[in-house]
């Protein structure tokens, strides 16, 4: 009998390690907090929001995102957002995400930070204590942003250590390069927060560079564009530099059209340890297992193939060793169970 990879994919132990929580909002939530908070927004239906989602460009996208943040207000808001992809994720058998905020994004419109934290972590606890679903925490700076006011939404960061993991970068990556944000990420690393950063999406293979060298990121979201660079690449694998790769978001954002294009299968072949995420299903199409379903249809991977990508979001993840272990160990059981 051939392997059935739909049925593995949907079924398997998941782990998601790039993804922006304010890029769950689905529209029809995004329609429900509009009315819910007095908000005016330029759609009356649903279907009208979906069709907006048409993107040339991560700026195309990055417009609508924060048009869409809008909507979120109150402490409950966040709750209900965070909460619903949570159970989705518990739906699709993911035993644990580390999730982006983007604190920028709302305290600019005067929702304060804590308002924002409130609401996401005390949806992680309780989907820890419903769906046995651990989580991180990792807090973006807006690079489009000034570094005055990176280095004042760290301030925030610093009351809330015990809530908050690491640090991440995201926004319009061109013209913003990491090398901007050497001083905030110092502060942040003396801080204790573990740093990662998006680079290599839209931006060329030097912002990877710069990402690892003057962040000091133990991770790079996305890297696409790391491939240009031979050099970089093998430097990548050595130094054991997970990427957390978006198949949905490259495809559109433009970054990778065509999936069947997809560099995927290069980045695997050279070794590096190499995630599939979700990034902002709502405005891509798709959740975790469908990000898994697309590449896997498009590139023909294999179950093992298969396997080291779904392994890798362990192997990759901020959790303690012993905890990997374990969640590695549940994957190969259900594995060997499934064949
Ligand atoms: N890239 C950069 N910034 C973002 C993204 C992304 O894919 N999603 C949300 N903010
Ligand atoms: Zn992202």
């Amino acid at each position: 009998m051939s392997f059935n990879a739909e049925a593995f994919i949907r079924k398997m132990p998941k782990a998601e390690l790039h993804i922006h929580i304010e890029g769950t909002l689905e529209p029809e939530m995004m329609m429900e907090l509009a009315k819910r908070n007095g908000v005016t927004l330029p759609y009356d239906t649903v279907k009208e929001i979906r069709a907006a989602y048409q993107f040339g460009s991560l700026q195309d996208f990055l417009d609508l995102y924060y048009a869409g943040m809008s909507v979120l207000k109150s402490e409950r808001d966040f709750f209900d957002l965070t909460f619903a992809y949570l159970t989705r994720m518990h739906q699709e058998n993911t035993r644990h995400v580390e999730i982006f905020f983007d604190p920028q994004g709302h305290t600019e419109r005067g929702v304060s930070f804590d308002t924002v934290l409130d609401g996401i972590s005390s949806a992680l606890e309780t989907a820890q204590r419903e769906y046995g679903i651990t989580s991180r925490i990792i807090m973006c700076f807006l690079r489009h942003l000034s570094e005055e006011s990176a280095f004042e939404t760290l301030t925030h960061a610093c009351r809330c250590k015990n809530r908050i993991f690491g640090v991440g970068l995201d926004s319009s990556e061109k013209g913003h390069p990491p090398s901007k944000f050497s001083r905030v990420y110092r502060a942040a690393r003396e801080e204790g927060f573990i740093p990662v950063a998006h680079a290599g999406e839209e931006g060329p293979s030097s912002y990877v560079c710069e990402a690892l060298d003057d962040l000091k990121v133990q991770r790079i979201d996305h890297g696409n564009r790391a491939l240009e660079d031979p050099s970089l690449v093998r430097r990548i694998a050595r130094e054991k530099i997970p990427l957390t790769v978006c198949p949905l978001s490259n495809k559109r954002l433009q970054v990778c059209p065509d999936l069947t294009k997809h560099p995927l299968r290069q980045m695997l072949d050279a070794g590096l340890i190499v995630t599939i995420n979700s990034d902002d299903p709502s405005y891509f199409g798709g959740y975790l297992t469908e990000n898994f379903l697309a590449i896997t249809k498009a590139l023909s991977l294999d179950r093992h193939q298969l396997a080291t990508l779904a392994r890798n979001a362990f192997i990759a993840s901020f959790l303690p060793d012993q905890d990997k272990q374990k969640a590695l160990d549940a994957f190969d059981a259900y594995a060997k169970g499934f064949l």
